[in-house]
């Protein structure tokens, strides 16, 4: 490999319970997936990437202003104003993540920082992945994605706890295979998510921390909708660690209706599913070999993810977990560096 090239690769991930719990310090279960994006290019004096998904080159010099870039570049000059190097880049961006719910933008966000030289711990790579997601989105979204992508390990789920940022691995077995399928297009911009984190800062005024309260605590609040808020978050967070505990004990069958059950109530308590998200979910739900299905990521569209025998015979994509963002190229599959 050429000593200058600056190879860098990170997954997306699914988050497989624990919806919009990260924001209030809650717990969350993802994993990271065997999709990626990559990252190949030189040293260079500004930036300039071109893209397999887009047509558009995001292209800019070093300081430039976040706001006066636009298109998927917007994220690449977020994340390269976090880093704040005086080297740039220039390559090639390539992806099959598909978008919509699997956390595209923060793996691009830890790609470009890994390859433009990001310097710190994971920890600190998910912070500043996730400061520039609000700077490019201006939508105040949690650290699950940014964290579970920096400090992933293969073979394992990640429950965290999105307050002290503490992780714990939990395998994911063989006999169980982790489904995705893309339901309906979405973006976090401009959607109810700001709406419902604002929900979440209202309910927590009346009660204390969502992370300490219980469902009784919630359902407290006089104000109906703040009340289902609260009673999703707080329930939601029950469900991680009653979900961790079915997957360490390899307890498909009460795992997967732990996730039915997450669904429901990001349907009714949270309102952020759609109707072809409901449907798509029930289809899962009725077929044989299906453990359990719910929405993945932040709702309004995006994808499924279901929890399945092996040998159920459905629509969507088998994904895998694997380990963390890095820079280099994809490890070969004894282990070594190709
Ligand atoms: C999006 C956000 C995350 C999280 C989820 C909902 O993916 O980026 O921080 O809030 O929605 O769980």
């Amino acid at each position: 490999m050429n000593a200058s090239r600056l190879v860098a690769r990170a997954p997306g991930r699914v988050n497989l319970i624990g919806e919009h719990t990260d924001y209030t310090g809650g717990l969350a279960m993802p994993m990271a997936i065997d999709r990626y994006i990559g990252i190949d290019a030189e040293p260079a004096d500004r930036v300039r990437l071109r893209s397999d998904r887009f047509e558009d080159v995001a292209e800019f010099d070093l300081g430039a202003v976040v706001d006066d870039v636009t298109g998927w570049a917007r994220f690449v000059a977020a994340v390269a104003a976090e880093v704040g190097g005086e080297s740039g880049i220039d390559g090639t961006v390539t992806s099959d993540i598909p978008s919509g719910g699997l956390s595209s933008s923060a793996a691009l966000e830890l790609a470009v920082a890994l390859a433009l030289g990001f310097d710190g711990t994971p920890r600190d790579l998910a912070r500043l992945a996730r400061r520039a997601e609000h700077a490019a989105t201006g939508v105040p979204t949690g650290i699950m994605d940014q964290l579970c992508i920096a400090t992933a390990r293969a073979g394992h789920a990640s429950l965290i706890d999105c307050n002290t940022l503490a992780i714990e691995y939990v395998p994911v077995r063989a006999d169980v295979a982790v489904v995705i399928e893309f339901v309906a297009p979405r973006t976090l911009v401009g959607s109810e998510y700001a709406t419902r984190h604002d929900e979440c800062l209202r309910a927590e005024a009346a009660i204390g921390p969502l992370r300490l309260a219980t469902p009784a605590d919630a359902d407290t609040i006089a104000d109906p909708t703040l009340r289902r808020r609260a009673r999703h978050v707080t329930t939601e967070n029950e469900r991680v660690g009653a979900f961790a505990a079915a997957l360490a004990a390899g307890d498909h069958v009460t795992a997967g209706e732990i996730m039915a059950d997450g669904h429901r109530s990001l349907r009714d308590d949270f309102e952020c599913s759609t109707e072809q998200m409901d449907q798509a979910v029930a289809g899962y739900l009725a077929t044989p070999g299906v453990y359990g299905a719910r929405m993945t990521g932040g709702g309004f569209g995006g994808c499924l993810v279901a929890w399945c025998d092996p040998d159920a015979v459905v629509t969507g994509t088998r994904v895998r977990p694997v380990g963390a963002a890095h820079r280099g190229p994809a490890p070969d599959v004894d282990g070594s560096s190709t």
